[in-house]
């Protein structure tokens, strides 16, 4: 077990790291050249544990790469299914770009927001839902497209929603 402090930033937390979290990280650094390459592998196993990537983990996340702390908060801010603050039990993406624009992705999205009372970036009271944006998901035939956790939802009608959410207990 590794306790690590951060002192570039005082107010972060202590962050244990789980023994098998870190025996978990060096398994995925043995399949890399670079260490650096394990950086989302990393990240994951973190995110698994809380379901999110708290701010003490990056440090000792990165020293067992071997990168810099902000090498590390770059990617984990860049990459959009790594989560840098607390979100509900389930996260919902919703595709913002240009084939899901061009089906009124807006209208779907006014839906989701207006059946849960939130808005991008929020959680809602009970902690069941929060709601983010997301870039193309790779599957602008099916436009509009929005990501439940690990279930991509495809032509997605206003009409759906409802039913849609309320299989995310
Ligand atoms: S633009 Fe939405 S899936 Fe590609």
């Amino acid at each position: 077990m590794i306790i690590c402090t951060d002192s570039n930033r005082p107010n972060v937390e202590p962050y244990v790291l789980a023994d098998e979290d870190r025996a978990e990280i060096e398994h995925h650094i043995h399949h890399y050249d670079d260490a650096r390459a394990a950086s989302i592998d990393a990240l994951k196993v973190i995110q698994r544990r809380h379901g999110w990537v708290p701010d003490g983990a990056i440090q000792p996340v990165a020293d067992l790469l071997g990168i810099s702390a902000p090498d590390l908060e770059g990617v984990a801010t860049f990459y959009s299914l790594i989560f840098r603050r607390p979100v509900g039990r389930n996260v919902i993406k919703v595709c913002d770009s240009i084939a899901c624009h061009l089906n009124d992705f807006e209208v779907v999205q006014g839906e989701i927001m207006n059946k849960l009372g939130v808005g991008l970036g929020q959680t809602t009271e009970d902690n069941r839902y929060t709601l983010l944006p997301i870039c193309c998901l790779g599957a602008c035939d099916k436009a509009p497209v929005i990501m439940i956790n690990d279930d991509t939802h495809f032509n997605v009608s206003p009409e759906q929603v409802p039913s849609i959410l309320e299989k995310y207990l």
